[in-house]
């Protein structure tokens, strides 16, 4: 092949086209990136946050008795917030026995770590001794403990440190009572000092590096079906994710399982800024999912037209939270939480994946014009979904094109076969319409996890994303994140359990294009010899610069079962050295276990490169 390239039609794109969609799907939050150690920390659970039968799924999941001289029961009297009602009575009869908690899938400990528990308690009646905390290994050796102080008659928050003397992989926390009699005691959390960045409820340190590392330029969050829910009463609402965690309300997550809202719009919004990214929070259209139609838990249509103006309230309220003074209303609730400064937002997203009904389009139309009324520095992204929902998705388009909205979301998840022949999807688009945010989008194999052939099919499309970066603002792949053993969807970006970070290749792709990205297109050509279309498909070029460091990046993608030797033309650019840095990401169609690996290239005006089969190069020259 030939390769050369035209820097006289370079063209500026977007500076934000690679990031992440975080939904809490998979056990993405709870049991995940959310640090929290104790499962069901507030008794919380319920029958009805499960859509199966599942009679162990009730406010004691996770817990049981330690020794045998104690029982607990659960109780909502005087709770220590309306929005937790629910806590537990132990009651002890003989000293030495306590509550025991199995976290999710058991606690991980390391040792020498240091981890922060807290509780509320109040004694009931006349027990009033301190509280011995905990942590057993699988065999039942005591690996850290330490005492809160002593409890006395109303709630009240105690907390202490425990350093871990061994390791466990499965331990759990035992909460024993000094004395007989009857404690209450309620949000009982133990976390690693260790978070990410060292924050306070805080993210999980190895995963959230993971994702750091991809260099996302946003976040998308809370989802996905998690943003509208699965009937009105299922919606996210951010306001009642920020504040005091006891404050939070928890709910019923839509993939059949619980949310703690532990992680909530104050913690999305840390991590985006510890990591910085943009925050790119998404918002039900006041609509639930598929509005009209029947979605798991019953038929709803949207918000009642009577009660609109309190949520779009409550959509603006959210920008106040972010970005007002801490001396308005809700920028004083995020002062309070620690943040007097703002979060700067500058995006909201508005939908996910809806029909396009009356219902929904009324709504719409009403938070749409709400905020560009009250704050036109917000970029509002609308939805329009998938182009295989059909009509949905033209009349998403009308829609959007109607009301001028600014940016859209499109989703889609495709076999790898579709990635190849539809690299020209963008090409073909309007460029005076809205731009577009690829939300959510994977390849595909029915069934089957992510492997090399997903990966650079993957990566072959990101290349004609690059091309259209100058209609294409945003992209993430969908979904990110996945517990080993609690997936809802496959696949994922990254998988996890309480012990390892797992990444797929289809994770690499994205961190090379992360790591690599640039603000100016420039375009090139690839001359194959042999010019047959099933061939020409399988081999693609993109190639930016980085306005920071004008490093220029050239990346190459053969999903051909052979080498391909290209000579490489860098005549027209300016490149300073002869050596530049290769990544190269390869395997065989199947491999799942491939990862990068990165060296040094020779090069010079004219050089050879080989692109191996099934692989996906990068090379980053320095420029003069
Ligand atoms: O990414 C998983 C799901 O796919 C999202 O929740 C939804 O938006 C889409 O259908």
């Amino acid at each position: 092949a030939a390769i050369s390239f035209q820097p006289e039609n370079s063209k500026r794109i977007s500076d934000k086209l690679v990031g992440i969609f975080f939904e809490d799907i998979n056990y993405a939050a709870d049991g995940g990136l959310y640090a929290e150690l104790v499962q069901n920390r507030g008794f919380e659970y319920a029958l009805s946050d499960r859509k199966n039968s599942d009679s162990t799924w009730n406010s004691s999941k996770s817990w049981s008795i330690e020794g045998f001289g104690a029982s607990f029961s659960i109780d909502t009297t005087e709770p220590v917030h309306i929005n937790n009602k629910h806590f537990a009575v132990l009651k002890v009869e003989k000293t030495g026995s306590g509550l025991a908690n199995e976290g999710f899938d058991g606690i991980p400990v390391k040792t020498g770590e240091k981890y922060n528990f807290s509780v509320f308690a109040k004694s009931v009646g006349d027990n009033k001794g301190r509280l011995l905390v905990q942590l057993i290994d699988e065999n039942k050796n005591v690996i850290a403990q330490s005492k809160t102080g002593t409890i006395n008659g109303k709630w009240k928050k105690y907390e202490t440190v425990l350093e871990a003397n061994a390791a466990s992989e499965k331990a759990k926390i035992v909460v024993i009572p000094q004395t007989t009699g009857e404690v209450a005691l309620d949000m009982i959390s133990l976390f690693p000092q260790n978070t990410f960045k060292g924050r306070k409820n805080g993210l999980r340190a190895d995963l959230a590096q993971t994702i750091a590392d991809i260099h996302p330029k946003f976040v998308r969050f809370p989802g996905g079906c998690v943003a509208h829910g699965d009937g009105l009463a299922n919606m996210y609402r951010w306001s009642r994710t920020v504040g005091p965690l006891e404050a939070r309300v928890p709910q019923r997550n839509i993939w059949n399982y619980h949310q703690t809202a532990g992680l909530g719009y104050f913690e999305y919004f840390q991590f985006c800024e510890d990591i910085n990214a943009e925050p790119v929070p998404v918002l039900a259209a006041g609509v639930p999912c598929q509005n009209s139609s029947t979605c798991g838990h019953g038929q709803q249509g949207g918000i009642p037209m009577c009660d609109m103006d309190e949520y779009i309230q409550e959509v603006l309220d959210l920008i106040e939270w972010a970005n007002g003074d801490k001396n308005t209303k809700w920028g004083k609730v995020r002062a309070d939480a620690g943040h007097p400064e703002p979060f700067h937002l500058k995006y909201i997203g508005i939908g996910n994946e809806d029909l396009i009904t009356d219902i929904f389009e009324e709504r719409f139309t009403m938070i749409f014009n709400a905020v560009k009324e009250k704050h036109p520095e917000i970029t509002v992204i609308g939805t329009v979904g998938p182009f295989y929902m059909g009509t949905d998705y033209e009349e998403g388009w009308e829609l959007a094109t109607k009301l001028e909205v600014p940016m859209v979301d499109e989703h889609y998840y495709q076999p790898p076969g579709w990635f190849i022949h539809n690299q020209d999807f963008y090409d073909r688009y309007d460029r005076s319409k809205s731009k577009v945010y690829l939300g959510e989008y994977a390849a595909h194999l029915p069934g089957r996890p992510n492997n090399i052939e997903t990966a650079l099919s993957e990566a072959l499309y990101m290349t004609s994303l690059e091309r259209n970066g100058d209609v294409v603002e945003m992209t993430s792949y969908a979904p990110l994140l996945a517990k080993e053993g609690n997936t809802q969807w496959t696949p994922d970006l990254i998988y996890f359990n309480n012990n390892e970070v797992k990444p797929t290749v289809g994770y690499y792709v994205q961190k090379l294009f992360g790591q690599n990205a640039g603000e100016t297109y420039i375009p090139g050509t690839i001359q194959l010899s042999d010019k047959r279309e099933n061939i020409s498909k399988r081999v693609a070029m993109s190639v930016v610069q980085d306005a920071e460091s004008k490093d220029i990046i050239i990346k190459l993608v053969n999903l051909l079962p052979a080498e391909v030797n290209a000579g490489i033309d860098l005549s027209a650019l300016n490149i300073a050295g002869s050596e530049a840095v290769l990544s190269v990401l390869e395997g065989s169609p199947d491999d799942k276990m491939a990862a990068p690996k990165v060296g040094s290239l020779q090069v010079s005006d004219q050089f050879n490169y080989q692109l191996p089969a099934y692989s996906f190069s990068v090379i980053r020259l320095k420029t003069i």
